[in-house]
């Protein structure tokens, strides 16, 4: 099959190269891959960005989001045909979605809902996934709270907030003006232009915030967090407990190249 490689970390073209078909275990499924959408996080491993946290052997298939057709499935899954259109995320230690064919766990797999073309199916597990766990399972969002998730115009805030007014928030976000009519159809209360001067001095105060941007607006945002609310951030360096927490030592293979 041909698959979209690399050899190391780096600015570098991918590679076309020409890989055997994988073979399903008896828990996995093997998918014809019929789309695959890109992420922030892939040009990131590409780079070598997450070393510190990834452990990557090369040559690595690069690729996390992926939509297509159940093949062949291993003797104990049950739950899918040869025929099924199915959509998932790879984990992070076996990713590859840049590819002909892909093996997955049956268990990282759902069907994809009738109404939804291929492409369209595979744009929306990893920021799904992503977003749900942070509003719902993190941040614990209720009906009522308002909810701040700056940078909602891109791939990510278009499905945080959508999840956000689902589960009954009021959300405002930050985003360029050729976005607004867009993020309130999405379900945001209030959309504000990021380029203004002082434009968080607009915002008021949130029982909650899913920071998308990191650096000097996350530390801002802290200012706009009612005392006992929650931020959760996709953008925050790891630091020493959280690699403790993952038992990354300085030590290991998985080298912190910051500790
Ligand atoms: N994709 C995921 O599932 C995922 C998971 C974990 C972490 N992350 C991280 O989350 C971040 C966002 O991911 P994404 O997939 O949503 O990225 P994206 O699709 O590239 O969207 C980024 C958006 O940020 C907006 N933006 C740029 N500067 C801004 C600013 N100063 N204030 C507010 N908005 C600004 C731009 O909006 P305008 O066009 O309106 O200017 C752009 O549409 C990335 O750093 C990514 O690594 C993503």
């Amino acid at each position: 099959m041909k698959a979209y490689t690399i050899s190391k970390y780096g600015k570098q073209p991918l590679t076309l190269s020409e890989l055997p078909i994988p073979v399903p275990t008896d828990t996995q499924v093997l998918v014809k891959i019929n789309a695959a959408s890109v992420n922030p996080i892939d040009l990131k491993r590409k780079h070598g960005d997450l070393r510190t946290i990834m452990a990557t052997e090369f040559p690595l298939t690069l690729g996390h989001d992926f939509a297509g057709e159940v093949i062949q499935t291993g003797s104990d899954v049950h739950r899918f045909k040869v025929g099924d259109r199915v959509f998932g995320k790879l984990p992070d230690d076996h990713i590859g979605s840049f590819a002909e064919y892909v093996t997955v766990e049956a268990v990282n797999i759902a069907r994809i809902p009738a109404e939804l073309s291929d492409v369209q199916a595979a744009a929306i597990p990893l920021v799904g996934l992503t977003a749900y766990q942070a509003l719902h399972n993190y941040l614990n969002v209720q009906p009522g709270q308002r909810v701040y998730i700056p940078a909602g115009s891109g791939g990510l805030g278009s499905l945080a907030i959508p999840i956000a007014a689902v589960l009954g928030a009021e959300v405002t976000t930050t985003a360029s003006p050729k976005s607004v009519d867009r993020l309130k159809a999405l379900g945001a209360t209030t959309v504000v232009d990021y380029h203004q001067p002082n434009f968080l001095t607009q915002l008021g105060t949130f029982d909650a915030a899913f920071d998308l941007r990191g650096g000097q607006e996350l530390t801002a945002t802290f200012d706009h967090v009612k005392p006992g609310g929650r931020i959760v951030t996709v953008n925050g360096f790891p630091n020493r407990a959280f690699l403790k927490d993952q038992a990354i030592t300085t030590n290991s293979k998985r080298q912190c190249g910051s500790c």
